[in-house]
């Protein structure tokens, strides 16, 4: 049964394990039915409305592409800020306007929570495409989709994140979809940048395993995926504070000799020096895999909340 039909997704918190593994399913087909045909026409006469007021690289364009592959069409506020917000109209506003346009809507924003404000007036579904520090729901989803697809199962996996773990929005989606899973979480951060008490305090309501370190050489011996993440600079309201925590960590060859042979390393990207480049062209290094598997779940979310989803 399709439980997305018609709904907006702005956070990973209200989906069962249950729909967490349709949408993979429903993710593989379409990976499948794409390759082997080029292109679907679920989505023809479909518009999306993508709006983005924060740059992007791959969430915006897997998107678009996502729409396109499944012959429908895409329009776009390439800038927030050359749409009329910049003369001062509000996102309630602009979300009845925009909704009259499309069939659904991708959007990013700075502001936390700023996209499930915008939804409340949208009359199609919308889909929150990063808000400030608070989550990047299909980010994590094309994130879970990579983990089984690399470790062939997510059950009994020794997960590490890196990083910011403070500011890092994709961080934050995936813990939530984690804690469904019989998993063991590992966090590895500089002092500053630790994840934050609440959702140290959900993970152990919710009985996941967890532990925080800072010690990224003893951590990584146990891990089977590590999900490394930039620090945020744009996050920071003092450079210095940036300063004292950006270099703390660099993953390289020299310091996998000490990880598990088939460590899976993921990165939502953009990285800077957080991972050397020597690192991708080895065995461990998955997140160009991950970024392309952006397209497969985009695909399937944008069928499924449009109600077009057809087996073949
Ligand atoms: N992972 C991710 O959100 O990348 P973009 O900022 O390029 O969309």
């Amino acid at each position: 049964m399709n439980r997305f039909n018609g709904y907006h997704i702005l956070s990973t918190d209200s989906f069962d394990k249950k729909s967490l593994l349709f949408l993979l399913d429903i993710s593989q087909e379409l990976k499948e039915r794409l390759k082997s045909e080029g292109s679907l026409s679920l989505l023809k006469g479909k518009i999306l409305a993508t709006l983005f007021f924060e740059p992007s690289t791959r969430t915006r364009l897997s998107f678009e592409t996502a729409m396109i592959r499944l012959g429908g069409q895409v329009i776009t506020v390439e800038q927030g800020d050359s749409s009329s917000i910049k003369k001062g109209e509000s996102l309630e506003d602009m979300s009845r306007v925009v909704s009259a346009y499309c069939d659904t809507i991708v959007m990013r924003h700075p502001e936390p929570y700023s996209v499930r404000k915008f939804s409340t007036n949208a009359s199609v579904p919308v889909i929150n495409a990063g808000d400030g520090t608070n989550q990047h729901p299909t980010q994590s989803l094309l994130d879970l989709f990579t983990i089984r697809s690399e470790k062939t199962k997510i059950d009994g996996l020794s997960i590490g994140f890196l990083g910011d773990l403070k500011n890092g929005r994709t961080v934050h989606s995936l813990i939530h979809i984690l804690k469904k899973f019989d998993v063991t979480l590992t966090f590895i951060s500089h002092n500053n940048l630790k994840l934050p008490e609440t959702y140290i305090k959900n993970l152990t309501e919710n009985g996941i395993k967890i532990k925080e370190t800072e010690n990224l050489e003893e951590a990584i011996k146990e891990l089977d995926v590590l999900y490394v993440t930039r620090v945020q600079k744009e996050r920071f309201t003092d450079e210095s504070e940036y300063l004292k925590v950006k270099d703390k960590y660099h993953i390289n060859n020299k310091l996998l000799t000490q990880a598990k042979k088939d460590l899976c390393i993921l990165h939502p990207l953009p990285r800077l020096d957080e991972i050397s480049t020597e690192v991708d062209t080895g065995p461990n290094a998955k997140y160009f895999n991950q970024a392309q598997n952006g397209l497969y779940i985009r695909m399937a979310i944008l069928s499924l909340i449009l109600g077009k989803y057809k087996k073949n």
